[in-house]
């Protein structure tokens, strides 16, 4: 290549860089969930979400996710975690379910287990997906607690509400997060601000996550906004 081309290439792409740093920096970009992005936009980050996500699962190893004690174990965690984004039979929406964009897919409906990769899933449900509201929830859910949640996905697409509701009522709550008893047990309400202040609640007393009597008294203080402080029953 000529010094010239070279400079006009050179020149060319100082241009591209700053005329983007000058769209961001105008505040033209419209960042709200609610404007929908282009066509383009999506496919190309439908294809960065594919690869990435298969290149970093090719390594977890499938349990057998038609264990009916798994589907059962996994029922509480994932009514108590999942249901208010991705709903559960019985449930027509949720505010979060509405809210988000990208809007969270009803998995139970949407997800075909027998053409799914559960390898995928398990890294999804880990390390969650960055810039959508799917959170990562591998901190304080241990791998076999993800392939339960996994298993019961898988079989709830048969499931009615009141196979649903029998199931979550039948399991416990393990995920390591204190303050669950009163998460996602009425589906039909917005209780996110609960939710919210649960996990607040949670994290500052970790050492103690395990003890429900802690929970419910020692927060107060150390949380003001934690659920003591709420005036809903549950
Ligand atoms: C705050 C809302 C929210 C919660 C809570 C949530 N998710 Fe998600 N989830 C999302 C969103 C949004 C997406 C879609 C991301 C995208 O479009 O790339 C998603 C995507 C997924 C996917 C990928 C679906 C696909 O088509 O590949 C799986 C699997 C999943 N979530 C499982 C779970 C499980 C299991 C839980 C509970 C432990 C959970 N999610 C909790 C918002 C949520």
């Amino acid at each position: 290549m000529k010094l010239t081309s070279i400079k006009v290439l050179l020149g060319f792409i100082i241009l591209v860089v700053l005329g983007g740093l000058g769209v961001a920096w105008s505040g033209l970009y419209n960042i709200a969930a609610t404007d929908k992005h282009w066509g383009i936009t999506s496919e190309f980050l439908e294809i960065v979400r594919e690869r990435s996500i298969s290149a970093n699962a090719e390594k977890i190893k499938v349990p057998d996710l038609s264990d009916k004690a798994r589907i059962k174990r996994g029922a509480a965690n994932y009514d108590a975690m999942c249901a208010q984004c991705h709903l559960a039979p019985g449930m027509k929406t949720s505010e979060l379910h509405e809210g988000l964009y990208p809007q969270p897919p009803v998995l139970y409906k949407e997800l075909d287990m027998s053409k799914e990769e559960p390898h995928e899933l398990h890294w999804i449900i880990k390390n969650g997906i960055k810039l959508t509201g799917m959170p990562a929830w591998g901190n304080y859910n241990s791998d076999e607690q993800i392939w339960d949640m996994i298993a019961t996905i898988g079989a709830m697409k048969d499931m009615t509400e009141e196979e649903y509701k029998a199931l979550v009522a039948a399991g416990e709550h393990t995920h390591a997060m204190g303050g669950h008893e009163n998460m996602g047990m009425d589906h039909h309400t917005n209780d996110q601000q609960e939710k919210t202040s649960d996990h607040h609640a949670a994290e500052e007393g970790q050492s103690s996550h395990h003890n429900a009597e802690e929970e419910k008294s020692g927060k107060q203080e150390s949380a003001p906004h934690s659920h003591g402080g709420k005036d809903h029953h549950h």
